[in-house]
């Protein structure tokens, strides 16, 4: 069997323990707001456990789910068989996204620009995939605006991706999505902190973005 292209196997049991807790301190009203309003065809990359997959509205006719980490995948695939749209879940990497050109309405990421390697990379991957005038929704953990967290998340970034899965804490992830050439067109901007464990990662935004 050929070695998966991201295996946190610990931290992907972790994340399926505390999401769910997560989202109940507000993480799912922030996925709600995050899908509100979608349409079409989307594709969403690294959809962990699918922990959004019950927000999609009606609107949506089909979501193709990336997820390359083993765990999580098998844990998206159960979500997906409940969910109200059709979801269908997907082996696959950021740099390679199983899709042709402009072929998506919209494009989601929700914590996942914290994780990849290379940000620019998958924003070019995902531009690559979607229409013009296509959508991407973002819900990310960012660096924050304040130095004195700045330079705290830049300490501890150091560690982190170690016990996070590869998470980043301190990216600026919201120059990132225009430095890929996308037209922000919502951004708000707001402190998330589930626990004090999370206060390297408080820092959120949920917008929009457009495939000008
Ligand atoms: C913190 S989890 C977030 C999961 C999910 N998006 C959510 O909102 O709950 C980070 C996700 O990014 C995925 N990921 C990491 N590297 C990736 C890559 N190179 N390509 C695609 N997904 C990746 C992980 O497998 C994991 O599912």
């Amino acid at each position: 069997m050929n070695k998966p292209a991201v295996s946190h196997p610990l931290f992907a049991r972790f994340f399926y323990l505390i999401g769910p807790i997560a989202n109940k301190a507000g993480g799912d009203a922030h996925r709600k707001e995050l899908l509100s309003g979608l349409s079409g065809r989307v594709i969403e990359l690294g959809a962990g456990t699918g922990l959004n997959f019950p927000f999609y509205p009606p609107t949506v006719t089909e979501v193709l789910a990336i997820e390359p980490e083993p765990f999580m995948r098998k844990k998206a695939i159960d979500s997906a068989r409940v969910a109200s749209v059709d979801v269908k879940v997907v082996d696959g990497v950021d740099s390679n996204l199983p899709a042709e050109n402009c072929e998506y309405d919209a494009a989601v990421v929700s914590l996942v620009l914290c994780s990849v390697s290379d940000p620019g990379i998958a924003l070019k991957e995902i531009r690559r995939v979607l229409r013009v005038g296509g959508e991407l929704r973002f819900y990310e953990h960012i660096v924050a605006e304040e130095p004195r967290l700045a330079r705290l998340q830049r300490r501890v970034d150091i560690l982190w991706p170690y016990l996070g899965g590869g998470c980043h804490t301190s990216r600026d992830t919201v120059s990132a999505i225009e430095t890929a050439g996308f037209i922000i067109s919502s951004a708000r901007r707001f402190k998330f902190q589930p626990s004090a464990l999370a206060i390297p990662v408080s820092p959120h935004v949920i917008g929009t973005a457009i495939k000008g």
